[in-house]
C-alpha cells in the first residue's frame, strides 16, 4: 500500500487500501490496551474544529488518546483561533505546523478547504499531515471509512462480490457523507438506490463516476419502492446549514416534512430484508425515531438487542488509520 499521508477524499481510497485499513482496526478491536500506548507516542495532533461535531471529534481525540499522543482541541476555531482576527486559513495551518504538531485533523464550512490546508503543508511542512474530518458540503472520508468498515463487518463476502445493493437517503445533494460513500460504493460495486428529492440529487460529477463506472443504480423520491431489495440503507438528516438556513433558525416544519418523506416508518420497517442494515452518520433529527432503535437492524449505535455500533466502529477505525498514518 503506498503510504497515507493527506486524508482529504474517499477519491484516495480503494477496496484494497480501505481493507488494509479495516483489518488493522480489527487488530486494534482485540487488542491489550497497554500494547498501543506507545503508537503515537511524542506526536502531537490539533484538531482544528469550525463546526461542532459529537462523534468525529471524540472519536478521534480518544483514538488519540488511546494510542499515546497529544491531542490538542481548537474547538470553535472561528472563534478560539485568530480566524476571529481576520487570520487567514493558510496562516491557521502553518502556525499550527509550526508549534510542531505532528498533525491536523480539521472540520471546517467551506466545500475544499482540506485540500487548501493540505496544499499549504506541503509547501510549508510537508512532515504534516491533514485529515479532512468534514468540508461544508464537499466530503467526510473518515465517516465513509467507519461507514464501509461496518458493511465490511457486516457482509463482507457480499460487499466484497459486489452483491450488495444500498440505498443513500434524504439529502444527497448536500451530505458531504453521502458524497465520500457514493464513491467509495461504487468502488466496491455495490448496486445504489439513490432516494432524495428531485432537485436534490447527487453532485453531477459523482453521478457522472456512477455512469462511467456501469453501476447499476436507480434515483427514485419514493422510499418504500425497492425496499424488498436493499441491504443496506444509510439515512441522512436534511443539512439546513448547507442551504443557506441556520441552525439556530431551526425549522421544525422544514424537518418534519423532510422525515415523513424520506425517514423510516413502521411501514417501510415492515417492507425492508429482515436482515437489513440500517445506518446513520448521526446526528439524526427525526428521520430515525427513538423506537426504531429497538430493531436489530439498526446499528448506528448499540442497541439492547445488538452490540455493532457504527459509532463504536468509528474509534476502531480512526485509531486504526492513525497508526497506518503515523
Ligand atoms: C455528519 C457530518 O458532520 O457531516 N456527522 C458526522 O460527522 N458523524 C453528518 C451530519 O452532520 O449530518
Amino acid at each position: 500500500m503506498a503510504k497515507l499521508h493527506h486524508v482529504i477524499s474517499a477519491d484516495q481510497f480503494n477496496p484494497e487500501i480501505s481493507e488494509k485499513i479495516f483489518e488493522e482496526a480489527e487488530r486494534i478491536r482485540g487488542a491489550d490496551e497497554n500494547s498501543l500506548k506507545d503508537i503515537l507516542k511524542n506526536k502531537s495532533i490539533v484538531l482544528l474544529f469550525w463546526e461542532s461535531s459529537t462523534r468525529t471529534f471524540l472519536s478521534f481525540y480518544n483514538a488519540i488518546l488511546k494510542l499515546g499522543g497529544f491531542p490538542i482541541p481548537i474547538l470553535n476555531a472561528g472563534k478560539f483561533s485568530s480566524a476571529i482576527k481576520g487570520e487567514s486559513l493558510k496562516d491557521t495551518i502553518r502556525t499550527c505546523a509550526d508549534l510542531k504538531a505532528d498533525g491536523i485533523i480539521m472540520r471546517h464550512d467551506k466545500e475544499g478547504s482540506a485540500k487548501v490546508a493540505a496544499e499549504t503543508l506541503d509547501i510549508y511542512a510537508p512532515k504534516v499531515c491533514l485529515l479532512n474530518a468534514g468540508d461544508g458540503k464537499g466530503e467526510h472520508p473518515t465517516q465513509m471509512l467507519l461507514d464501509v468498515y461496518t458493511l465490511w463487518r457486516m457482509k463482507k463476502e457480499e460487499l466484497k462480490k459486489g452483491k450488495l445493493t444500498g440505498a443513500l437517503v434524504g439529502d444527497l445533494r448536500d451530505s458531504r457523507v453521502l458524497h465520500s460513500d457514493a464513491k467509495a460504493l461504487l468502488k466496491y460495486k455495490t448496486r445504489l438506490i439513490l432516494i432524495s428529492e428531485k432537485g436534490n440529487d447527487l453532485p453531477p460529477e459523482i453521478t457522472a463516476e456512477i455512469k462511467k463506472e456501469k453501476i447499476d443504480y436507480v434515483r427514485t423520491d419514493d422510499i418504500e419502492k425497492f425496499a424488498q431489495e436493499v441491504d443496506f440503507w444509510i439515512f441522512t438528516r436534511l443539512q439546513l446549514e448547507r442551504k443557506g438556513i441556520s441552525l439556530k433558525n431551526f425549522r421544525p416544519q422544514l424537518q418534519s416534512k423532510f422525515s415523513q418523506k424520506f425517514g423510516i416508518t413502521k411501514e417501510l420497517l415492515s417492507k425492508m430484508k429482515k436482515d437489513a442494515l440500517l445506518l446513520h452518520p448521526l446526528p439524526r433529527v427525526e428521520e430515525i425515531p427513538e423506537w426504531v432503535d429497538e430493531d436489530k437492524r439498526a446499528i448506528y449505535l448499540s442497541g439492547k438487542e445488538n452490540s455493532e455500533s457504527q459509532v463504536a466502529n468509528g474509534l476502531y477505525l480512526r485509531m486504526a488509520l492513525l497508526k497506518i498514518i503515523f
